[in-house]
């Protein structure tokens, strides 16, 4: 059969509160025009993120059952443990509260402010842990990565030269480590080959520099591996992750996405002073090592949830949900990030609203338009997030994305039609499409609390 169908049935609904254009209107000038700011329950498709908002399976919610919520050494905590091992084969392993605080103790315990941390590319928490110790967040994508509509397999991988010229330039005694972000989220969801991991862990072997993955979407890297690199189709996507992991020296995880959970992350590596370090700092901040600030009810669901994510069907179902969306867009020649990566679609909005500048927001206003038209939520990739004001001046960022982000198994093949329907009446009234300010903003992670006004 050439159809791939969602690989589950349906057994609870979640009823969509269904919202005129008028109430949407009002919606979001009451959130100053962040959609942000908006009740969740104001949103008809939320695409805001596929963080945390996924739909557990029966497996899991019976899981859940089993939490032991004991403080130390619980029966969940060990489930957790094994299953993590198993996938990383990393000998140390911490639970998190969710990927920022892995990221947070991780730069607390190995990064000074005189560091410099490259990156395929960096995603905004890691980024602002970075560099609100002082610290220098380098992206480190080919140029190619910087043009929406530029074709290739891997389009998230880090050119290797970039990286020798950056150790050179900033001496290895300031890189305590490099990550790689798989896949890389900021760049349009788009995977890192394993060709690519190999090299860089080549450059870093020499300068015995560890190599960290931000592993928060591994289970869809590993996919496209499988089936876009050929030494690796026959390979299970366990093998394959697990040769990911392999390579590294440690990672961080938020298990909001291939963790198939509503919370959780977690921190691993290899080297036991690093482990002590991450310890002592976890204890302080999150709490004692074997529940790392969840629920034994968590762990248990993170367990099920990651074995989950490797199952070849799942993906197969997942990425075929956005090569769908892939298809119909690029068929009204609405501008995209091509290929489609593997958890969203990134709506090119310097394209999109080729009358608007960088300084006027574009991706603000593509938003917020998709939100009026038809209560779609998604979020501006853009010159608010990645962008900065130094001194009243506002430095854009190099692309102008919207992703629409796609929660896990919880959206149907009707959804995704309307919201095609959704994006083409905006792209038919693109040339409305209003400048937005910057009314307020807070000094880092601007993004989530600033307030725009419509010009
Ligand atoms: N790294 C990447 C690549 C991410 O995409 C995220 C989160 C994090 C780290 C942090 O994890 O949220 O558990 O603290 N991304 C979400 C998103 C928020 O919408 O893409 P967290």
């Amino acid at each position: 059969m050439k159809t791939i169908i969602e690989p589950f049935r349906i057994k609870m609904t979640e009823q969509i509160h269904l919202t005129t254009a008028s109430e949407r209107s009002k919606y979001l000038k009451e959130s100053h025009n962040n959609v942000f700011l908006i009740d969740a329950e104001h949103c008809c498709i939320d695409l805001l993120t596929d963080s945390g908002t996924g739909a557990m399976s029966a497996q899991q919610w019976a899981a859940l059952m089993l939490g032991d919520e004991s403080y130390a050494g619980s029966k969940s905590w060990k489930k957790f443990e094994s299953t993590i091992s198993e996938i990383t084969g990393m000998p140390h392993i911490f639970p998190t509260h969710q990927g920022r605080a892995a990221e947070s103790l991780l730069v607390k315990t190995q990064v000074k402010a005189t560091s410099v941390i490259p990156n395929n590319s960096h995603f905004d928490t890691t980024r602002a842990n970075i560099e609100s110790s002082g610290a220098k967040a380098l992206d480190l994508l080919y140029e190619h990565a910087y043009q929406p509509d530029y074709i290739c397999n891997f389009k998230g991988d880090m050119d290797v030269k970039k990286l020798e010229q950056v150790i050179e330039q900033e001496g290895v005694e300031n890189i305590p480590f490099c990550m790689i972000t798989v896949t890389n989220n900021s760049g349009g969801g788009q995977p890192v080959s394993m060709q690519n991991m190999k090299d860089i862990k080549k450059v870093l072997s020499k300068h015995n520099i560890p190599m960290i993955i931000d592993a928060c979407r591994f289970a869809e890297n590993a996919y496209f591996i499988k089936t876009r690199e050929p030494a690796y189709a026959d390979k299970s996507m366990l093998e394959i992750s697990r040769e990911m992991f392999d390579l590294a020296d440690g990672a961080t995880m938020s298990c909001k996405k291939d963790g198939l959970s509503n919370i959780g992350g977690f921190f691993v590596c290899r080297d036991p002073e690093w482990a002590v370090h991450f310890k002592n700092a976890l204890i302080m901040q999150e709490g004692f090592p074997t529940y790392g600030g969840l629920a034994g009810r968590d762990l248990e669901v993170i367990s099920v949830g990651l074995k989950e994510a490797l199952e070849f069907d799942y993906q197969n179902y997942r990425h075929a949900t956005v090569k769908y969306l892939e298809e119909k867009l690029t068929a009204k020649n609405i501008p995209i990030v091509k290929p489609a990566g593997g958890h969203a679609i990134f709506l090119d909005a310097k394209a999109f609203c080729e009358h608007l500048n960088p300084e006027d927001f574009p991706g603000i206003g593509l938003v917020n338009e998709l939100y009026l038209q038809g209560g779609v939520r998604g979020v501006e990739l853009g010159s608010v997030m990645f962008g900065k004001n130094e001194d009243g001046k506002e430095i854009p960022a190099r692309l102008e994305l919207v992703r629409l982000a796609f929660p896990r198994r919880v959206y149907t093949q009707s959804h995704f039609d309307y919201l095609i329907e959704v994006i083409e009446e905006v792209w038919q009234n693109r040339k409305e499409i209003p400048k937005h300010n910057i009314t307020y903003q807070p000094e880092f992670l601007r993004h989530f609390t600033a307030h725009f006004e419509r010009c």
